[in-house]
Protein backbone atom coordinates (compact mmCIF):
# COMPACT_ATOMS: atom_id res chain seq x y z
CA UNK A 1 0.00 0.00 0.00
CA UNK A 2 1.28 3.44 -0.75
CA UNK A 3 -0.37 6.30 1.41
CA UNK A 4 0.00 10.18 2.22
CA UNK A 5 0.22 11.07 5.55
CA UNK A 6 -0.30 14.45 7.30
CA UNK A 7 1.15 14.72 10.34
CA UNK A 8 1.54 17.20 13.07
CA UNK A 9 5.33 18.23 13.67
CA UNK A 10 6.02 20.14 17.15
CA UNK A 11 9.63 20.32 18.11
CA UNK A 12 8.73 21.23 21.60
CA UNK A 13 5.71 22.27 24.03
CA UNK A 14 6.53 26.20 23.36
CA UNK A 15 7.08 26.30 19.62
CA UNK A 16 4.22 26.26 17.08
CA UNK A 17 3.30 23.14 15.26
CA UNK A 18 2.38 22.44 11.71
CA UNK A 19 1.20 19.84 9.44
CA UNK A 20 3.92 17.90 7.34
CA UNK A 21 3.41 15.68 4.55
CA UNK A 22 4.92 12.21 3.92
CA UNK A 23 4.47 9.45 1.70
CA UNK A 24 4.95 6.20 3.07
CA UNK A 25 5.38 3.48 0.43
CA UNK A 26 5.10 -0.39 0.26
CA UNK A 27 3.20 -0.39 3.82
CA UNK A 28 1.88 -4.19 4.31
CA UNK A 29 -1.88 -4.51 5.22
CA UNK A 30 -0.95 -6.63 7.79
CA UNK A 31 1.25 -4.04 9.49
CA UNK A 32 0.06 -2.20 12.59
CA UNK A 33 -0.49 2.02 12.46
CA UNK A 34 2.54 1.97 14.84
CA UNK A 35 4.83 -0.52 12.71
CA UNK A 36 3.54 1.89 9.59
CA UNK A 37 5.34 4.91 11.13
CA UNK A 38 8.28 3.22 12.23
CA UNK A 39 8.94 2.42 8.83
CA UNK A 40 8.39 6.42 7.76
CA UNK A 41 10.94 6.66 10.89
CA UNK A 42 13.13 4.71 9.17
CA UNK A 43 13.41 6.46 5.94
CA UNK A 44 13.56 10.19 7.88
CA UNK A 45 16.23 8.82 10.29
CA UNK A 46 18.45 7.50 6.93
CA UNK A 47 17.85 11.19 4.98
CA UNK A 48 18.95 13.21 8.71
CA UNK A 49 15.28 14.26 9.53
CA UNK A 50 14.58 13.86 13.07
CA UNK A 51 11.86 11.16 13.31
CA UNK A 52 8.11 11.55 14.10
CA UNK A 53 7.71 11.13 18.37
CA UNK A 54 4.86 9.35 19.23
CA UNK A 55 4.56 7.03 22.47
CA UNK A 56 4.02 3.45 23.01
CA UNK A 57 4.68 0.79 25.17
CA UNK A 58 3.22 -2.63 24.94
CA UNK A 59 2.15 -2.51 21.63
CA UNK A 60 -0.92 -5.13 22.72
CA UNK A 61 -3.31 -2.62 23.42
CA UNK A 62 -2.57 -2.43 27.39
CA UNK A 63 -0.81 -0.09 28.47
CA UNK A 64 -2.59 3.10 26.95
CA UNK A 65 0.38 5.10 26.21
CA UNK A 66 0.19 5.06 22.18
CA UNK A 67 -2.85 7.29 21.94
CA UNK A 68 -3.06 9.76 18.55
CA UNK A 69 -5.53 10.85 16.87
CA UNK A 70 -6.28 9.74 13.68
CA UNK A 71 -8.28 10.85 10.68
CA UNK A 72 -10.50 12.68 13.43
CA UNK A 73 -10.81 9.70 15.45
CA UNK A 74 -9.02 9.00 18.62
CA UNK A 75 -7.45 5.45 18.26
CA UNK A 76 -8.42 5.94 14.41
CA UNK A 77 -11.73 4.21 12.69
CA UNK A 78 -12.06 1.28 14.33
CA UNK A 79 -14.25 0.38 17.87
CA UNK A 80 -12.82 -0.46 20.35
CA UNK A 81 -9.08 -0.38 18.74
CA UNK A 82 -5.67 1.29 20.26
CA UNK A 83 -3.69 2.56 17.67
CA UNK A 84 -0.84 -0.15 18.06
CA UNK A 85 -3.52 -2.93 17.22
CA UNK A 86 -5.42 -0.98 14.27
CA UNK A 87 -4.35 -2.45 11.17
CA UNK A 88 -3.51 -0.95 8.00
CA UNK A 89 -5.61 -3.20 6.36
CA UNK A 90 -7.98 -0.65 8.09
CA UNK A 91 -7.11 1.81 5.11
CA UNK A 92 -7.51 1.60 1.39
CA UNK A 93 -4.40 1.72 -0.91
CA UNK A 94 -3.59 5.84 -2.22
CA UNK A 95 -5.60 6.68 1.07
CA UNK A 96 -4.49 10.42 2.71
CA UNK A 97 -4.05 9.93 6.90
CA UNK A 98 -4.35 12.81 9.18
CA UNK A 99 -2.31 12.15 12.04
CA UNK A 100 -2.69 14.35 14.86
CA UNK A 101 -1.89 14.43 19.10
CA UNK A 102 -4.26 14.28 21.62
CA UNK A 103 -5.67 17.86 21.88
CA UNK A 104 -6.75 19.22 25.63
CA UNK A 105 -5.49 21.99 26.90
CA UNK A 106 -4.74 19.11 30.13
CA UNK A 107 -2.59 17.11 28.14
CA UNK A 108 0.24 19.72 26.39
CA UNK A 109 2.18 18.36 23.54
CA UNK A 110 5.91 17.31 24.28
CA UNK A 111 6.97 16.98 20.71
CA UNK A 112 5.43 15.47 17.84
CA UNK A 113 2.32 13.30 18.72
CA UNK A 114 3.27 13.06 22.10
CA UNK A 115 1.53 14.63 25.25
CA UNK A 116 2.25 14.98 28.75
CA UNK A 117 -1.09 13.15 30.27
CA UNK A 118 0.38 13.10 33.55
CA UNK A 119 -2.41 14.82 35.03
CA UNK A 120 -3.82 11.28 34.81
CA UNK A 121 -1.36 9.80 36.99
CA UNK A 122 -1.86 12.68 39.65
CA UNK A 123 -5.82 11.76 39.31
CA UNK A 124 -5.11 8.18 40.44
CA UNK A 125 -2.89 9.44 43.44
CA UNK A 126 -5.54 11.33 45.03
CA UNK A 127 -6.98 8.78 45.78
CA UNK A 128 -6.95 5.62 43.26
CA UNK A 129 -5.86 2.88 45.57
CA UNK A 130 -6.64 1.22 48.62
CA UNK A 131 -4.84 1.34 51.84
CA UNK A 132 -5.67 -2.53 52.97
CA UNK A 133 -2.50 -3.64 54.72
CA UNK A 134 -0.74 -5.95 52.54
CA UNK A 135 0.54 -9.70 52.83
CA UNK A 136 -0.15 -12.73 51.49
CA UNK A 137 -3.41 -12.65 49.45
CA UNK A 138 -6.36 -13.65 51.31
CA UNK A 139 -8.32 -16.91 51.06
CA UNK A 140 -10.31 -16.57 48.09
CA UNK A 141 -14.00 -16.88 49.76
CA UNK A 142 -13.17 -15.08 53.20
CA UNK A 143 -15.04 -12.18 50.93
CA UNK A 144 -17.58 -12.93 48.98
CA UNK A 145 -18.36 -10.29 46.18
CA UNK A 146 -21.63 -10.43 44.48
CA UNK A 147 -21.13 -11.68 40.81
CA UNK A 148 -22.85 -8.40 39.67
CA UNK A 149 -20.40 -6.50 41.22
CA UNK A 150 -17.31 -8.15 40.82
CA UNK A 151 -18.29 -8.23 36.44
CA UNK A 152 -18.75 -4.22 37.16
CA UNK A 153 -15.79 -3.70 38.71
CA UNK A 154 -13.86 -5.94 36.23
CA UNK A 155 -15.30 -3.85 33.44
CA UNK A 156 -14.42 -0.35 35.07
CA UNK A 157 -10.60 -2.12 35.82
CA UNK A 158 -10.41 -2.43 32.23
CA UNK A 159 -9.56 1.51 31.81
CA UNK A 160 -6.35 1.71 30.71
CA UNK A 161 -5.63 5.40 30.94
CA UNK A 162 -4.50 6.43 27.63
CA UNK A 163 -6.41 9.28 27.71
CA UNK A 164 -8.82 9.38 24.29
CA UNK A 165 -12.00 10.42 26.04
CA UNK A 166 -10.47 13.40 27.33
CA UNK A 167 -9.22 13.63 23.59
CA UNK A 168 -12.65 13.46 21.98
CA UNK A 169 -14.88 15.32 24.00
CA UNK A 170 -15.70 18.77 23.01
CA UNK A 171 -14.98 19.99 26.72
CA UNK A 172 -11.39 17.97 27.22
CA UNK A 173 -13.01 16.11 30.40
CA UNK A 174 -11.46 13.29 31.41
CA UNK A 175 -14.90 12.22 33.59
CA UNK A 176 -14.82 8.71 32.23
CA UNK A 177 -11.60 8.01 32.96
CA UNK A 178 -11.67 9.40 36.46
CA UNK A 179 -15.06 7.55 36.73
CA UNK A 180 -13.86 4.29 36.02
CA UNK A 181 -10.67 4.80 38.22
CA UNK A 182 -13.23 5.28 41.33
CA UNK A 183 -15.68 2.99 40.20
CA UNK A 184 -13.66 -0.16 40.20
CA UNK A 185 -12.82 0.37 43.86
CA UNK A 186 -15.87 1.87 45.19
CA UNK A 187 -17.68 -1.68 43.53
CA UNK A 188 -15.55 -4.05 46.29
CA UNK A 189 -15.71 -4.48 49.34
CA UNK A 190 -11.96 -3.53 49.87
CA UNK A 191 -12.71 -0.27 48.38
CA UNK A 192 -15.22 1.00 51.06
CA UNK A 193 -13.56 2.06 53.84
CA UNK A 194 -11.85 5.17 51.44
CA UNK A 195 -15.07 5.10 49.33
CA UNK A 196 -16.18 8.85 50.06
CA UNK A 197 -12.92 9.96 50.50
CA UNK A 198 -11.95 8.63 47.04
CA UNK A 199 -14.55 10.21 45.31
CA UNK A 200 -14.00 13.47 46.50
CA UNK A 201 -10.05 13.45 46.19
CA UNK A 202 -10.39 12.32 42.83
CA UNK A 203 -12.97 14.61 41.36
CA UNK A 204 -11.03 17.65 43.02
CA UNK A 205 -7.96 16.28 41.34
CA UNK A 206 -9.49 16.21 37.96
CA UNK A 207 -10.56 19.64 38.95
CA UNK A 208 -7.61 21.38 39.52
CA UNK A 209 -5.97 19.54 36.59
CA UNK A 210 -8.25 21.53 33.99
CA UNK A 211 -9.97 18.73 32.76
CA UNK A 212 -13.90 20.35 31.92
CA UNK A 213 -17.02 18.83 33.08
CA UNK A 214 -18.96 16.10 31.24
CA UNK A 215 -19.98 17.49 28.13
CA UNK A 216 -23.34 14.66 27.96
CA UNK A 217 -21.75 14.35 24.20
CA UNK A 218 -21.31 10.57 25.10
CA UNK A 219 -17.60 10.90 22.87
CA UNK A 220 -15.74 9.40 25.30
CA UNK A 221 -17.66 6.03 25.41
CA UNK A 222 -17.60 5.94 21.30
CA UNK A 223 -13.77 6.08 21.20
CA UNK A 224 -13.19 4.44 24.62
CA UNK A 225 -10.97 0.97 23.44
CA UNK A 226 -11.73 -0.47 26.42
CA UNK A 227 -15.88 0.04 26.41
CA UNK A 228 -15.96 2.06 28.87
CA UNK A 229 -19.12 3.14 29.84
CA UNK A 230 -21.00 6.40 31.18
CA UNK A 231 -22.98 4.45 33.59
CA UNK A 232 -19.51 4.93 35.52
CA UNK A 233 -19.88 8.75 35.43
CA UNK A 234 -23.60 8.07 36.97
CA UNK A 235 -22.20 5.82 39.54
CA UNK A 236 -19.02 8.34 39.84
CA UNK A 237 -21.72 11.17 40.60
CA UNK A 238 -23.67 9.67 43.06
CA UNK A 239 -20.71 8.84 44.92
CA UNK A 240 -19.57 12.57 44.95
CA UNK A 241 -23.03 13.54 45.89
CA UNK A 242 -23.05 11.33 48.79
CA UNK A 243 -19.53 11.95 49.86
CA UNK A 244 -20.00 16.13 49.57
CA UNK A 245 -23.39 15.55 51.54
CA UNK A 246 -22.24 13.32 53.96
CA UNK A 247 -18.82 15.94 54.29
CA UNK A 248 -21.24 18.58 54.86
CA UNK A 249 -23.19 17.09 57.56
CA UNK A 250 -19.62 16.45 59.64
CA UNK A 251 -18.53 20.04 59.26
CA UNK A 252 -22.11 21.44 60.18
CA UNK A 253 -21.58 19.15 62.91
CA UNK A 254 -17.76 19.84 64.13
CA UNK A 255 -19.05 23.64 64.06
CA UNK A 256 -22.50 22.79 65.93
CA UNK A 257 -19.76 21.22 68.37
CA UNK A 258 -17.21 24.34 68.87
CA UNK A 259 -20.27 26.42 69.34
S1 LIG B 1 -11.91 5.49 29.92
FE1 LIG B 1 -11.35 4.50 27.96
S2 LIG B 1 -10.67 6.20 26.65
FE2 LIG B 1 -10.63 6.95 28.77
S3 LIG B 1 -8.56 6.59 29.54
FE3 LIG B 1 -9.78 4.76 30.10
S4 LIG B 1 -9.48 3.34 28.40
FE4 LIG B 1 -8.82 5.33 27.63
S1 LIG C 1 1.33 0.55 22.81
FE1 LIG C 1 0.35 -0.18 24.64
S2 LIG C 1 -1.77 0.16 24.24
FE2 LIG C 1 -0.80 0.68 22.38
Amino acid sequence: MNLTLHVWRQPNASERGRFVTYQARDISPDMSFLEMLDVVNEGLTVNGEPPIAFDSDCREGICGTCGMVINGRAHGPRARTTACQLHMRSFEDGDTITIEPWRAASFPVIRDLVVDRSPLDRIIAAGGFVTAPTGSAPEANSLPVPKENAELAMDAAACIGCGACVAACPNASAMLFTAAKVAHLGLLPQGQAERERRALAMVWQMDAEGFGGCSNHRECEAVCPKGITIDNIARMNRDYIRASAARGRRLADDEGGAG
